[in-house]
């Protein structure tokens, strides 16, 4: 696997889903958004089944399955109920993620170091099934080393305390945090290990990130979703792939 390959575009279309189920009826429709997304270049849609079902319902995994042309990357947390919807499913990718009720989005990376184990065979199945198993964390180099020793083929690192300290103009923070991620996402790449970031990326982040020769996708969508409704959702996207594009040179 080469550094510096194309860097890849997931649009994460939960937050459709939420306005949506803000009045509990069928508009707007995350598969509408989807559908667009692939038209406006997106390389790849992502959708996160809570189990809470607070935004992606069961029926929009099914919708996203059948109709989509581009990989659907499912995003979940390492329960039984999930793993079986996977298995049902057998999405391109499944991210792994760490999942609490209380929490408003998914707040930090998940703890593979100290679950190796339940890890390790919670993911055998989904890899068994011809998932590309992902598995979200912090740019922390006992995640990283642990997600390789389970058999993870991707991980991805968590963007969101890089870009909160940037838009709280905490640089000194933002720049430790960008640098953390820099380091482990070369230290991921030399494991073999595919290297995706997301979480909290907006255009005035997302080009530092973009930038790292190593990094192979970005997932993002709450800042294009709230963008959308400003200039469209073909043109929000298309802004950030150019981004992106100019990012890597
Ligand atoms: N990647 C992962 C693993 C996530 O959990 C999320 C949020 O659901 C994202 C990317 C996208 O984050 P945001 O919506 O902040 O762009």
């Amino acid at each position: 696997m080469s550094a510096s390959a194309k860097l890849r575009l997931g649009v994460n279309i939960d937050h459709v889903a939420t306005v949506r189920n803000a009045r509990g009826g069928d508009t707007p429709d995350p598969l509408r958004a989807a559908k667009l997304a692939e038209e406006a270049g997106a390389d790849g849609i992502t959708a996160h089944l809570r189990e809470d079902r607070r935004h992606i319902s069961d029926s929009d995994i099914e919708r996203l399955m059948e109709t989509l042309t581009v990989p659907l990357n499912f995003e979940m947390a390492a329960t039984q109920e999930m793993q079986d919807i996977a298995l049902r499913h057998k999405p391109h990718a499944v991210c792994i993620v760490p999942e609490k009720r209380e929490e408003r989005t998914t707040e930090g990376g998940l703890e593979v170091a100290r679950e190796e184990n339940r890890l390790a065979h919670f993911i055998a199945p989904l890899r068994d099934a011809g998932c590309r198993v992902s598995i979200f964390i912090a740019a922390d180099i006992r995640q990283i080393d642990a997600a390789h020793r389970i058999g993870a083929q991707v991980i991805e690192l968590h963007s969101g305390a890089y870009c909160d300290a940037h838009h709280e103009g905490r640089f000194e923070d933002r720049d430790r945090e960008l640098e953390a991620m820099r380091a482990m996402s070369a230290h991921a790449h030399s494991l073999g290990l595919e290297v995706h970031v997301g979480h909290g990326l907006t255009y005035e982040t997302v080009q530092p990130v973009a930038a790292f020769p190593e990094v192979r996708e970005l997932n993002i969508g709450h800042f294009l979703i709230g963008e959308a409704i400003f200039r469209g959702i073909g043109p929000a996207i298309a802004e950030m792939r150019r981004l992106m594009d100019e990012a890597r040179g």
